[in-house]
């Protein structure tokens, strides 16, 4: 019991306070009605954010793909590749004719870091030299190695001595 102005004992409060309106001991406190609000706004906030990213990708515009003339099949000699960008000029391709009527394409980069994959003859597979992964020439797939997805793989079309890209299967 403290009279103001009187010393008090050390396990008692200190004069000041009584006179301090704030109460230290309460004012974390936070009740089971204002945790559940909590809980149930941020709940529902990261629902409607996955819904918009749901519906987003809904009408997200497919990529369209123009034909493009790549090579002329008189270019490439059996065995042989020839190099080209397709859709865009950031996007570089390899072109392979494994037989005289049968012609391949993948994109050049590597699915694990991008680098750029070659064609190894003797192996008859598509080689990354950054980390040994391997590629099928069949359909782009992984044989050995790092990548985690196939080559997307460019499909063609042949008018005539043309070799037309006609589309990205990723
Ligand atoms: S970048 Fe091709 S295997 Fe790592």
């Amino acid at each position: 019991m403290g009279v103001r102005g009187l010393k008090r004992t050390s396990t008692q409060d200190p004069v000041w306070r009584d006179e301090f309106s704030a109460q230290s001991a309460t004012e974390r406190y936070v009740t089971r009605r204002q945790f559940s609000k909590f809980l149930v706004l941020t709940s529902l906030g990261m629902f409607v954010g996955n819904l918009w990213i749901l519906v987003r990708s809904w009408f997200a515009a497919k990529p369209s793909f123009t034909p493009q003339p790549v090579s002329t099949a008189a270019e490439i000699p059996v065995g042989g590749v020839k190099l080209f960008s397709y859709p865009t000029p950031d996007d570089p391709c390899i072109l392979i004719r494994r037989s005289t009527d049968t012609f391949v394409a993948y994109s050049q980069k590597c699915t694990h870091l991008s680098c750029a994959v070659y064609y190894a003859r003797e192996q008859n597979r598509l080689e990354c030299p950054c980390h040994e992964g391997y590629f099928s020439i069949e359909d782009g797939s992984v044989l050995q190695g790092p990548p985690p997805r196939p080559l997307p793989r460019v499909t063609l079309k042949r008018e005539g001595n043309d070799i037309l890209a006609t589309g990205v299967e990723i």
